[in-house]
């Protein structure tokens, strides 16, 4: 393709094959065939997860979180940071950087994720230091008690819907914002994600849509606590 001078920077010069575009370049754009393709070293983006498909790359029985990604750029090198369950909405991060990854998700930098629940009666007041059943302690940053018209559009709200919150906990153990409300005698009805860290879900971003976003900036500033 170089010698046939099918590639070519976007000025229309012919490159050639030992012309190397530094990673610190990248992204970068080149014509191929006089189409514009850009050369990328990573990709990160915010997906709106809508409700009923599993945040997983592959699921024998559901929709996948993964296959609404399918015109993403690096789309087969895309993992997602964290998980949502299957009936929960919201802000859902993918990126192709593992070691970034690993650490947004990693306890140690105990990074605060924040949703917004619907209930289906008011929960109990919330103790000092909540014991779910299984011994664990969450780690609640935040909570209050919300006005329907404060809430996220990405909250699904079903017609038993009585009550609303928000709450941000910096751990993401399994169901465990469903567990917390059922510690308070209540009941989630619907949950969504609204952000993560520094990273808010945009109010605009339709149900199953993505948007491109740099992670690894945003991230950036982020220290493990001290052991
Ligand atoms: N807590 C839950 O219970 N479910 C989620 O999907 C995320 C947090």
């Amino acid at each position: 393709m170089f010698k046939t001078k099918r590639i070519r920077s976007l000025d229309g010069e012919p490159l050639r094959a030992k012309d190397n575009v530094p990673p610190a370049d990248l992204p970068t754009q080149v014509q191929v065939d006089g189409r514009p393709l850009t050369l990328r070293a990573r990709y990160d983006l915010l997906l709106n997860k809508p409700l009923g498909v599993v945040t997983a790359h592959q699921d024998n029985l559901h929709p996948t979180a993964y296959a609404l990604l399918s015109e993403a750029p690096l789309f087969k090198e895309l993992r997602a940071v964290g998980r949502l369950d299957k009936e929960t909405s919201g802000l859902l991060m993918w990126t192709t950087d593992g070691t970034l990854l690993h650490r947004i998700t990693h306890p140690r930098y105990a990074v605060p994720r924040t949703y917004h629940v619907a209930l289906e009666r008011p929960p109990a007041p919330l103790p000092e230091g909540l014991t779910l059943k299984d011994g664990y302690a969450p780690e609640i940053t935040e909570y209050a008690q919300r006005d329907p018209q404060s809430l996220h559009p990405a909250l699904h709200r079903p017609d038993e819907a009585r009550s609303f919150a928000s709450i941000t906990i910096t751990t993401g153990r399994f169901h465990e914002v469903r567990r917390i409300f059922a510690a308070l005698d209540s009941h989630v009805v619907g949950l969504a994600r609204v952000s993560f860290g520094p990273v808010e879900l945009p109010t605009d971003l339709a149900a199953g849509a993505f948007s491109p976003y740099d992670l690894k900036a945003a991230f950036a500033g982020m220290h493990p606590r001290p052991k």
